[in-house]
C-alpha cells in the first residue's frame, strides 16, 4: 500500500504545478478527500459493528480480530481503500470530526489496479448495494435512523454487480424533483425507470473528451460534475456556493494522466499492432503518440451492437432537462454551450491507459482486452479475483462460469453479497455482445494489436 500512496502524492505534486484554468488540481483532490457535500451515510460505531451481520465463517474470524483488522476486513468486503493520511478510514468516504462517514465521488471513481491505487481509475470493487444493506441491518440493531442511501436503496437498486452502479438512474430520479434552476419541486417518485448498472469511466479521459458520458450527451463543465449532490438536503443555493469547489475538482480531473504499463512490451510486435490499429481502429479511437488526435466519434447504436439499455433508458426528454438546467449553463454569461442532446449511440472512448481500466465497455461486461478482441470467447458469467490482474489477457483475472451453473447456485440460495460478485451477461443491461470490428483480424493480428494497446 505504501507505493500506492506515494504514487498519489507524486501525482498530486505534479498536478499542483499545473493550475488549469480557474482551478487548482491539488485543491480539487483535497476537496474530494476531505469535504462532505452530502448528509452522512453512517457513523463510526455502525462501521465498526458491520462484522456482526456478516455470514460465517467471516463473522467468527472478525470476532477474533482486533478493531484495526476488522476495519481492514470491512474495507475489503465493500471494495473500499484506506485513506492516504489515516489507514483506519476509507478514502472514498469523508469522515468528519464527529466520526460520521459521507460518500464522496471517489467511492465510484477511485480504485486500484492489481492492488495499487492509480489516480482516476474507477473503483471496480465497490460493493455499494451490499454495504448499504449491511449498514441498514446494523442501524436497526443500534436503533439508529436511516439516512438518504438507506431509504433510496429501498426505492431503487444501487447496483446488482459489485463494481458497477445504477448511477445514471440515480441522477434521473433526483432530477425529477428539481426545476431548471434546481429548486425542489414536490412530485411523486417515478416507478417507470429502467434500472441498469454502469462501469464508471477512468477520469483521465476528461482531458481528451469534450462531452461527458457513454453517449456524450452532456457538455463537460464544472457544474455538470455536481449532479451527484442533488439530494433533497442540498437546495439551489448550495450549488452556487460550491461551484468554485468544483472548478478545482474539474482541474484535478483535467490534470490526470493515464498510467503507463510497467511490464514488458515486445516492441516489434507492438509496432506491427500499431499499423493494424491505424487501419482498423484509429478512425474511431484516434491516433496515439506524437499526433494524439482523438475524434470523439459517436457510433450509431445498431452499428456498435453493445448493450443498448443505457442508450434507451435515458430519454431525450431527460437529456434535455439536464442540459437545459443550471448544470448546462455556465461560464461568465451563464450561456448554455449546448451539446448533442439527441445522441445516436455510444462514443468511442479514448484508449489511453486502457490496460488499466478493465472491465470494458460502458457496462463493464468484458473483463479483459483479449476478450474485447475475441468476441466469441467472452465469458457468459464471470467473477473477478479481489485484486488479481491478468497480464496475458490484459485486464481482470477472472473465474468463468456457465449461465446454468450460476442459475442453479442462485436458486440453491447463494447469499446476495456473493451473488453480486458475479457478472451475469444474460441479465438486462449486462450483455457483452457487439463491437465486432476486431473480427476482421487474424489471430496473429489480434495478438499484435493487444501488444500495442499496452503501450497507450
Ligand atoms: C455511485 C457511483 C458514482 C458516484 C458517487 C459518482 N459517479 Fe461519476 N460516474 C459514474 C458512472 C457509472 C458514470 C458513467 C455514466 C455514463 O457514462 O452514462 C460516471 C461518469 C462520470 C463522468 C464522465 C466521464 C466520462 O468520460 O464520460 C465524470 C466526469 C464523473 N462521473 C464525475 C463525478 C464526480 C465529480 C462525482 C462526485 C461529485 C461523481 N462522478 C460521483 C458513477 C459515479
Ligand atoms: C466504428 C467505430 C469503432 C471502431 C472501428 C472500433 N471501435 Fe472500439 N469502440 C467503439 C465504441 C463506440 C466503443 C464503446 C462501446 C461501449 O462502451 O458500449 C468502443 C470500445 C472499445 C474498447 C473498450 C474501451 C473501454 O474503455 O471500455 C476497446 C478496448 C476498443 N474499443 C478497441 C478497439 C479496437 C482494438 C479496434 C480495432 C480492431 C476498435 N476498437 C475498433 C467504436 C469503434
Amino acid at each position: 500500500m505504501k507505493n500506492a500512496f506515494s504514487l498519489l502524492l507524486v501525482i498530486s505534486a505534479f498536478a499542483s504545478a499545473n493550475v488549469v484554468a480557474g482551478g487548482s488540481p491539488e485543491i480539487g483532490f483535497q476537496l474530494l478527500l476531505n469535504k462532505a457535500y452530502l448528509p452522512a451515510d453512517l457513523d463510526q460505531d455502525v462501521f465498526d459493528a458491520l462484522w456482526t451481520v456478516w455470514p460465517e465463517p467471516l463473522k467468527s474470524k472478525a470476532e477474533q480480530a482486533s478493531t484495526a483488522q476488522r476495519r481492514e476486513m470491512a474495507m475489503e468486503r465493500y471494495g473500499l481503500l484506506p485513506h492516504p493520511n489515516d489507514p483506519s478510514r476509507s478514502m472514498q468516504y469523508v469522515v468528519g470530526s464527529s466520526g460520521n462517514w459521507t460518500m464522496s465521488c471517489l467511492a465510484c471513481h477511485q480504485g486500484q489496479v492489481a492492488g495499487t491505487v492509480v489516480p482516476g481509475v474507477p473503483n471496480t470493487n465497490y460493493a455499494l448495494e451490499t454495504f448499504t444493506e449491511e449498514v441498514r441491518l446494523v442501524k436497526i440493531a443500534q436503533g439508529k435512523s436511516f439516512g438518504h442511501m438507506d431509504i433510496g436503496s429501498l426505492l431503487l437498486p444501487l447496483g446488482t454487480t459489485s463494481g458497477t452502479t445504477n448511477a445514471v438512474i440515480f441522477g434521473v430520479a433526483l432530477m425529477h424533483h428539481r426545476d431548471a434552476a434546481l429548486n425542489i419541486i414536490s412530485r411523486s417518485p417515478r416507478f417507470d425507470l429502467t434500472h441498469h448498472d454502469m462501469d464508471a469511466p477512468p477520469w483521465w479521459h476528461y482531458r481528451k473528451r469534450k462531452t461527458l458520458y457513454a453517449d456524450g450527451f452532456a457538455p463537460q463543465g464544472s457544474r455538470m460534475l455536481m449532479q451527484f449532490l442533488l439530494v433533497r438536503e442540498n437546495g439551489p443555493e448550495k450549488f452556487v456556493e460550491w461551484e468554485s469547489d468544483f472548478e478545482h475538482v474539474e482541474a484535478w480531473l483535467e490534470s490526470l494522466q493515464p498510467p503507463k504499463w510497467s511490464g514488458e512490451i515486445d516492441d516489434s510486435l507492438a509496432g506491427k499492432g500499431e499499423l493494424i490499429f491505424m487501419e482498423h481502429c484509429g478512425c474511431c479511437h484516434g491516433e496515439y503518440g506524437e499526433s494524439d488526435e482523438y475524434p470523439e466519434s459517436v457510433v450509431p447504436i445498431d452499428e456498435i451492437g453493445t448493450d443498448r439499455v443505457r442508450f434507451d433508458a435515458l430519454t431525450n426528454k431527460e437529456r434535455s432537462a439536464l442540459n437545459d438546467s443550471w448544470f448546462g449553463h455556465f461560464g461568465r454569461d451563464a450561456v448554455s454551450i449546448g451539446s448533442r442532446q439527441r445522441p445516436l449511440g455510444y462514443v468511442a472512448p479514448p484508449l489511453d491507459g486502457v490496460w488499466a481500466s478493465a472491465p470494458y465497455f460502458h457496462n463493464g461486461s468484458v473483463p479483459t482486452l483479449w476478450h474485447v478482441l475475441h468476441r466469441e470467447s467472452r465469458p457468459s458469467v464471470w467473477r473477478r479475483t479481489p485484486a488479481g490482474y491478468d497480464t496475458q489477457k490484459v485486464g481482470l483475472e477472472i473465474e468463468e462460469r456457465s449461465v446454468s451453473w450460476f442459475a442453479e447456485a442462485v436458486s440453491d440460495g447463494m447469499p446476495s453479497a456473493q451473488r453480486r460478485q458475479y457478472f451475469d451477461t444474460s441479465k438486462l443491461g449486462k450483455s457483452a455482445k457487439g463491437h465486432s470490428y476486431p473480427d476482421a483480424l487474424t489471430h496473429l493480428e489480434k495478438t499484435a494489436v493487444l501488444e500495442y494497446l499496452k503501450t497507450l
